[in-house]
């Protein structure tokens, strides 16, 4: 599947690349010459600027943009909060987060979340897991989103909190951004930075549903290949950004628009739409991806690479150090596995990082499909230090099995985010939603069986006694009571 075939076809502009500088106009010349700022813009346009990080941040991570639009956002009345039983409220507000979130070291599978056919796009965000603080610009959220209606006329939503990555698993979504249109479609993902305001339509009032990473702090990137070279993983190339596109709606109009704030919603009115950028020019932009077009690097000889090789994008921590991130967004795509002698699931392991797991479709390798396995649109919570692996039947398979070269996860795509933070799980994620799968462990490890046969040469020999100390035991017998 070198390329996603999609249902719905995406007839929209963009611009082709990841990051970098970028510019477009609706309108030719409404970019000005030379200055951001002249005196007066192009056909009696408003500048504004919108910065993604500070001005002083390095110049190659340094993310601003200029807006040239009809009206600036600043024009509006005061915001005020929406209680979240509105029916745009925000259904999971997060005023605090040190007592919203459950830290537990138990693994956690969801069986999947249901489609919401009632509420629009707000209304069907729901807060996970998360770790850190939006007011403190730290940490991530993590939001299953599904909704069945379009948001209402004349609104648009924005977060103040942080970036959203969304994973499209159902329903394709038609999203009008500031910067203008992009399709997002199951196994695509898009990112809407801090700030941008967007309406989100459902294609053919279709529902939809999917996932959410809100990264509180700087920015997405792509990793770094070392070795690999200068190709290969998501190849910037593939990355796509919308091309402006404008309303003209500022006479006689109401809009509304709803901004995430410190983890609460607010509202505001104006009259004037926020979809006026008829021109904008910079590096701070929406930007969406096909998972399809990943080009997976593995193992051609034996063993497998660590999971980090399917990294997509990358928000990098560096107070924890170099090489580790507050979120990774990592996929499990179809791939060939050809290593020989070798255990080809994941390993069993113990992380210092989380991994929160999602899938789009299909069925993942290392874990049982079905009814209580792992489904689309479920996921699984791996924490700090929580011991994980293949589920007991997938380690029998994979341990006597002919290991001929195998295509895996064929029309399947499973994704993880991963963070280097201990991610708790809020109320909603544990109990509201009630597909927290309780027999987890006991279906998946706890039936893990014994193999091990202690080879009869070693019989006498005990762990931590040197071989000639048990050959001096009077009683072999004493030391094998100490197993
Ligand atoms: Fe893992």
């Amino acid at each position: 599947m070198p390329v996603t075939q999609f249902a719905v076809t995406d007839t929209y502009e963009y611009l082709n690349g990841f990051g970098g500088y970028k510019e477009s106009e609706a309108i030719e010349g409404t970019l000005p010459l030379a200055a951001n700022s002249p005196q007066k813009c192009p056909y009696g346009l408003y500048n504004e600027k919108l910065s993604g990080t500070a001005f002083t941040a390095p110049r190659d991570e340094n993310q601003q943009t200029w807006l040239y639009r009809i009206l600036p956002s600043a024009s509006h009345q005061n915001f005020e909060p929406v209680s979240a039983s509105s029916s745009q409220g925000l259904a999971t507000p997060t005023p605090s987060f040190g007592t919203h979130f459950n830290a537990i070291p138990n693994q956690l599978r969801w069986d999947p979340f249901d489609l919401d056919k009632e509420v629009s796009w707000i209304h069907s965000l729901h807060l996970v897991a998360g770790a850190g603080d939006p007011t403190m610009k730290q940490g991530l959220g993590i939001y299953i989103y599904a909704c069945g209606t379009s948001m209402p006329e004349k609104t648009a939503f924005y977060s103040a909190d942080g970036d959203f990555l969304i994973v499209a698993q159902h329903g394709v979504l038609d999203i009008r951004t500031e910067f203008g249109k992009l399709l997002l479609r199951p196994n695509e993902i898009c990112v809407i930075p801090r700030g941008i305001r967007y309406h989100v339509t459902l294609h053919n009032n279709e529902p939809a549903r999917g996932y959410i990473l809100e990264l509180y702090q700087g920015h997405f990137k792509l990793p770094e290949l070392g070795p690999i070279g200068s190709n290969g993983l998501a190849n910037a190339r593939d990355f796509q950004t919308p091309v402006a596109d404008f309303i003209e709606d500022y006479e006689n109009t109401q809009w509304t628009v709803y901004g995430k704030f410190g983890g609460n919603l607010f509202s505001a009115k104006q009259s004037h739409t926020p979809f006026d950028v008829v021109g904008w020019h910079g590096t701070y932009f929406p930007y969406k991806y096909d998972l399809g077009r990943f080009s997976p690097v593995g193992s051609i000889c034996y063993d497998h690479p660590d999971p980090s090789i399917f990294t997509v994008l990358t928000a990098p921590s560096h107070p924890h150090g170099a090489g580790t991130a507050v979120a990774d967004f990592v996929i499990f795509p179809p791939r060939w596995l050809v290593a020989e002698n070798t255990f080809r699931p994941p390993w069993y392991h113990r992380n210092t990082m989380s991994e929160f797991m999602g899938l789009i479709m299909g069925n993942y390798d290392a874990k049982g499909a079905g009814k209580g396995g792992f489904q689309p649109a479920g996921a699984s919570l791996h924490n700090t230090m929580s011991g994980h692996g293949p589920d007991m039947q997938t380690f029998e398979k994979a341990s006597t099995m002919d290991l001929p070269p195998t295509k895996v996860g064929e029309g399947s795509m499973a994704f993880m985010f991963e963070s280097c933070l201990m991610v708790g799980v809020t109320e909603w994620g544990l109990k509201t939603c009630q597909k927290v799968q309780e027999s987890y462990n006991a279906h998946s490890w706890e039936p893990l069986k014994v193999h091990f046969k202690r080879p009869e040469s070693s019989r006498g020999v005990s762990n931590g006694e040197k071989k000639h100390a048990v050959g001096d035991a009077k009683d072999a017998s004493s030391v094998h009571a100490l197993r």
